[in-house]
């Protein structure tokens, strides 16, 4: 998607973006939880939230971390960051810190978190060797991804543009290896449960980035066809994950 279609999608869904996932504040705990076993932060590390959105991770950084950077190229969605003394927000995309456009308000970090961004980035791997730069000896990467396919009880045609555009976890551990860390792939999943009305209206709020390629008639014949699909009351699938971490020798 390109990078202006990506932010209006934010722009436009920011203030009711935690609301879908405020059905579930286990998932919340529970990613945070992998997020924080994965990065390891002491008390006076310096963390960055890398695309953070609405800062739902963050909150979870900066219980551990002594700061957290927050950046985010949709100013709509750093203005929904809770006001937190630990928690900087700053206006700017990934590519820009990589490439040394936009400074960070340090010189070098002990965590940096890209969660469920890297698919909105042109050229990952690129990125990636510039944010590592910025790392800390020792310093530690952590890409939270979706992995190259998924079970979400979506209609066909999301589901084949999924596959399209999904970067394979696989590719950002070698990307991360050219970058001088250390990288190693895991996967965790967490089961999710909605009735049929909660998730189709999800799908309606286009509650993922690439529900925003469907016009609202094709998203509409895509309701259709989910709810021909699942008859029953509710829709219930594995939400899994790719977490690839990257240590700085
Ligand atoms: C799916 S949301 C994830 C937000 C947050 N990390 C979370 O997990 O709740 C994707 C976020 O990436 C941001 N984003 C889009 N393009 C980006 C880019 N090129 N660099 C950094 N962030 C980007 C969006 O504005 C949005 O806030």
């Amino acid at each position: 998607m390109r990078s202006d279609v990506t932010r209006a999608h934010y722009d436009r869904l920011a203030d009711r973006y935690d609301e879908n996932w405020a059905y579930s504040p286990e998932f919340i705990r529970w990613m945070t939880d992998d997020i924080l076993d994965r990065l390891r932060l002491g008390p006076g590390d310096l963390a960055m939230d890398l695309g953070c959105g609405t800062g739902l991770y963050s909150r979870g950084l900066a219980r551990h971390a002594s700061t957290v950077v927050c950046a985010d190229p949709s100013p709509a969605m750093l203005e929904q960051l809770p006001a937190d003394e630990r928690l900087i927000p700053l206006h700017s995309g990934a590519e820009d810190l990589a490439e040394g456009r936009i400074a960070p308000p340090h010189d070098g970090y002990d965590a940096i978190l890209l969660k469920e961004v890297l698919h909105h980035v042109t050229d990952p791997p690129r990125v990636l060797a510039g944010l590592a730069r910025l790392l800390r000896p020792g310093g530690r990467m952590l890409v939270v991804m979706l992995p190259t396919s998924i079970d979400y009880p979506l209609f066909s045609a999301a589901l084949r543009l999924f596959e399209e555009r999904q970067p394979d976890p696989t590719g950002i551990v070698t990307a991360m290896g050219r970058s001088g860390l250390a990288a190693e792939l895991s996967y965790d999943e967490f089961p999710l449960a909605f009735t049929v009305e909660h998730y189709t209206q999800m799908v309606r709020n286009r509650y993922m980035s690439l529900l925003s390629s469907f016009d609202d008639a094709e998203l509409e014949a895509g309701i259709s066809e989910i709810r021909r699909e699942h008859s029953g009351p509710e829709v219930r699938f594995p939400d899994r994950f790719a977490f690839v971490l990257g240590v700085k020798a």
